[in-house]
């Protein structure tokens, strides 16, 4: 009984450490990308479609996460995420693409 705890507290311990550095993907993606990447609404590339990610893809990873920092067509700025740092925008992007 005692064993399992420490590895139940191990287990906190860790994900705390990882989200210090960024925050759960899925919690920011629910917050902000969902609202338009889930349906593609206005020609949003839909999320885990990796057919419509394709051809974005090919542009490289630093011109998408500028895409989502200066917003393209009707994706606004920021992409609705204030304040997504380039290595959130990256994960997000890789969350979606696949
Ligand atoms: C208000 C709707 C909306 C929201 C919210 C939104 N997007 Fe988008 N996104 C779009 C649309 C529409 C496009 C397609 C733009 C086009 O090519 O005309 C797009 C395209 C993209 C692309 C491809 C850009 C390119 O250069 O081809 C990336 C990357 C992207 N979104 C990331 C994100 C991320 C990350 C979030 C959340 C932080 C997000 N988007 C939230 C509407 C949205």
């Amino acid at each position: 009984m005692k064993k399992l705890a420490v590895v139940a507290l191990m287990a906190v311990a860790g994900s705390v450490a990882a989200d210090g550095a960024t925050r759960d993907v899925t919690e920011l993606y629910n917050r902000a990308c969902m609202a338009c990447h889930a349906s593609g609404a206005a020609g949003a590339p839909i999320t885990h479609n990796a057919e419509a990610w394709a051809p974005r893809l090919t542009k490289g990873m630093d011109v998408l996460v500028n895409s989502a920092k200066n917003g393209l067509n009707a994706m606004p700025p920021r992409a609705m995420c204030m304040d997504c740092t380039d290595a959130e925008y990256k994960a997000l992007i890789e969350f979606m693409s696949k």
